[in-house]
């Protein structure tokens, strides 16, 4: 099959289970899929039963995809995405956002769990750029014309106007929204101390092991997209040791923070 077939029996087999119109697309990073549970009148269907869907291996991750509204706004949440590490070609990784553009999203919002580099744990991000440094691109090969360009511009790939209004409403609930480059590797290795020297040299803000493909992909389809960080922890070399408890308290204490700065500004978007 090719791959827009693919995605065309992904989209009708979504539909028949009573996905209808998106709005956004939301990709819920580790730790931060609870928010999916707050979406009304869900339609909550098992990844494993979605065709030509990935398979979702990492703890933290539920696995399922939960349509419904939030905000007012019709949303389509990932709970747990796949990842490059764990052995997903690009295409499948990349697949829901091709989804999401299929059932004609205005735009995604992607979140993910990420190491510090020039903010410390605690803090959310809003991503303003992003450093591909996975050595993959998940276009490369045969363009597919229909969708988009060969070439896709990246220089305004995290939309100006969603960060505006992420900071705006950030401001107003009185919550402190840092912003940086989120630097992209495949994983699973942590960096070396070394790696994050060069990372903070080269304008890296924060690290992490996902998004940058997502974003290529929804870039290259006409996806809006907006990025929020939450930083767990200092990359290496930042801080003595890491210590799995200190990640686990600082996950719990900002995914409140973070699911009511999401939820404020899908309300504005
Ligand atoms: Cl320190 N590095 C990467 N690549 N991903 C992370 C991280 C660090 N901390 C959380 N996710």
């Amino acid at each position: 099959m090719t791959m827009m077939d693919k995605i065309k029996e992904t989209v009708v087999f979504l539909q028949e289970q009573g996905v209808k119109e998106v709005d956004f697309g939301l990709i819920l990073g580790s730790g931060l899929g609870e928010l999916a549970d707050e979406i009304s009148n869900p339609v909550v269907i098992d990844y494993a039963d979605i065709p030509n869907w990935g398979k979702s291996t990492v703890a933290g991750h539920a696995g399922k995809l939960v349509y419904g509204t939030l905000s007012g706004k019709k949303v389509l949440a990932l709970q747990g995405r796949f990842h490059f590490y764990e052995g997903n070609p690009l295409d499948v990784v990349t697949f829901p956002v091709r989804v999401m553009a299929e059932l004609d999203a205005t735009g995604i919002v992607v979140t993910n769990a990420a190491g510090g580099v020039t903010h410390g744990p605690g803090t959310l991000m809003l991503i303003n750029d992003h450093i591909n440094f996975t050595g993959q691109n998940p276009l490369i090969g045969e363009n597919l014309d229909a969708y988009g360009p060969r070439f896709p511009d990246m220089s305004s790939a995290y939309d100006k106007a969603y960060q505006a209004t992420a900071k705006v409403v950030a401001d107003r609930v009185g919550i402190d929204l840092q912003e940086g480059v989120y630097m992209g590797f495949t994983g699973p290795t942590y960096e070396t101390p070394a790696e994050i020297r060069f990372a903070e040299t080269i304008g890296a803000d924060a690290v992490g092991m996902s998004t940058v493909p997502e974003v290529i992909i929804a870039v290259h389809s006409g996806l809006r997209v907006l990025g929020i960080s939450a930083i767990t922890n200092h990359a290496a070399g930042k801080q003595a040791e890491l210590n799995h408890e200190e990640v686990v308290e600082v996950t719990t204490r900002i995914k409140e923070t973070f699911k009511t700065l999401i939820k404020e500004i899908l309300e504005e978007l």
